[in-house]
């Protein structure tokens, strides 16, 4: 068996198997490698078991990085279309849920089979599980260090992915590479990930753990607020739900998020429109609107008494009992890191590399694609599309 490749792929992942199979199919002779011992099991977990494998309205608008304008050229060269005639080609039934979310039919095994077989049309070569220990460069080629063997290759693909759920493989390998080519790193950090609160601030919010309801969530200051209308989740330590998730990659430590419980309906307004003729009293009142058990939750959290009658309550009263469910101001403590994070912000910086193949500029035959790359979207499938993406256009290029 030889241990020479044009290409080596480390991370045999969303990113890496569509790229080893792209460059492939071109004729390369290409090696992926992964430490993991379960192929891809980030997609197999993925979309609750179902692969979110992509979002139709997939653009450069939904994904976060301190180079905006980086995604644009690989996300237009490989678009959601293409991807699905991919699957088509594989027999492979999906559906659409909300916001243009694709999902698949079946399983998220039919994706990996997918990506599988088509690294065999490309005669990729695996060395599964082998980890990385050392990487080289030497004259014009890679010298690759695993612990099951030296290999050479005259490029190699960094997709290893970010920093999100270690017990399932996820390592800082990327950020290690490049740091040692000099390439510059933007902080990584936890995004689409649960924000937790104090704990004795929390402790009202305790028995709310399990409700979820559709609200609108926003944050940070005028110039960059951020806002999504999603379902939010009480949990026992914070709170999650898509909304939080989605919130959460815009968050910045110490800044508060402004809640709107019930986007619909301008609480005070409607409370003050004809409070004398409600009978009921107002925990009851807002129960029409709002799940009962969050209701009292929150009326007793802010001073508020469920068995008072509007009828008796002063107005400014009420329109503080407005504020408090059009306008909840919460200060996160933090999140739940990496351990529940779907993915990681931040990552190797796109200014040190090619928009149109992913190549490092000053490394030539050394290529960073999908998450471990500077480029987050959102969530709805827009990471994976983000992962095919990248992988296609290093996939040609290298
Ligand atoms: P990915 O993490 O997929 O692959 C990296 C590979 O590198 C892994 O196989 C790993 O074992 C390997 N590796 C790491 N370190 C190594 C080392 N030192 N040596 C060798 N190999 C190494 N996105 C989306 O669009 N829709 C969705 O439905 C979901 N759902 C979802 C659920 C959950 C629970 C999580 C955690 C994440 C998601 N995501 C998602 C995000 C999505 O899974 C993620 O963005 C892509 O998998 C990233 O693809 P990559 O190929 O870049 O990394």
């Amino acid at each position: 068996m030889s241990n020479h490749f044009d290409v080596a792929v480390i991370g045999a992942g969303a990113a890496g198997m569509m790229c080893a199979a792209v460059a492939g199919q071109r004729g390369k002779r290409v090696v992926l490698i992964d430490h993991a011992s379960k192929l891809a099991e980030k997609i197999r977990i993925s979309g609750g078991g179902r692969c979110n494998f992509t979002n139709v309205d997939a653009g450069p608008q939904n994904f976060l990085s301190s180079n905006p304008h980086f995604c644009r050229s690989a996300l237009s060269r490989y678009t959601p279309q293409d991807f699905l005639a991919l699957m088509k080609r594989h027999g492979i039934p999906w559906h659409e849920k909300h916001k243009g979310q694709l999902f698949c039919d079946r399983s998220a095994e039919d994706i990996i089979a997918m990506l599988r077989a088509e690294c065999d049309a490309g005669g990729v070569a695996w060395r599964m599980p082998a980890k990385v220990e050392s990487l080289h460069k030497e004259g014009g080629r890679f010298a690759i260090g695993t612990d099951g063997g030296a290999l050479s290759t005259d490029s190699v693909v960094i997709a290893s992915g970010g920093l999100s759920i270690p017990k399932i493989g996820a390592t800082d390998l990327a950020f290690r590479i490049a740091r040692q080519f000099d390439i510059p790193v933007i902080e990584p950090q936890p995004a689409l990930v649960p924000l937790t609160f104090d704990a004795a601030g929390w402790q009202p919010f305790v028995p709310l753990a399990g409700i979820a309801l559709p609200v609108d969530i926003e944050t940070g200051a005028k110039k960059t607020r951020m806002h999504f209308r999603e379902d939010l989740l009480f949990t026992h330590r914070g709170l999650s739900g898509p909304a939080v998730l989605q919130i959460s990659s815009f968050w910045q430590p110490g800044a508060a998020l402004t809640v709107n419980l019930l986007p619909d309906i301008d609480v005070a307004e409607e409370l003050l429109k004809d409070k004398g003729a409600i009978r009921k009293n107002l925990g009851n009142h807002l129960s029409q609107w709002l799940p009962a058990r969050l209701a009292e939750g929150l009326l007793s959290a802010n001073g508020f008494d469920a068995s008072a009658r509007p009828a008796d309550m002063q107005d400014k009263q009420l329109r503080r009992l407005g504020d408090v469910l059009n306008r909840w101001t919460i200060v996160p403590d933090g999140s739940e890191g990496y351990r529940k994070a779907e993915v990681t912000r931040g990552g190797v910086d796109t200014r040190a590399l090619s928009q149109q193949s992913m190549m490092v500029g000053k490394v030539p035959g050394l290529y960073f694609i999908g998450e471990a790359v500077d480029v987050t979207g959102w969530l709805g499938g827009y990471n994976f599309q983000w992962a095919w993406a990248s992988g296609v256009a290093t996939g040609k290029a290298v």
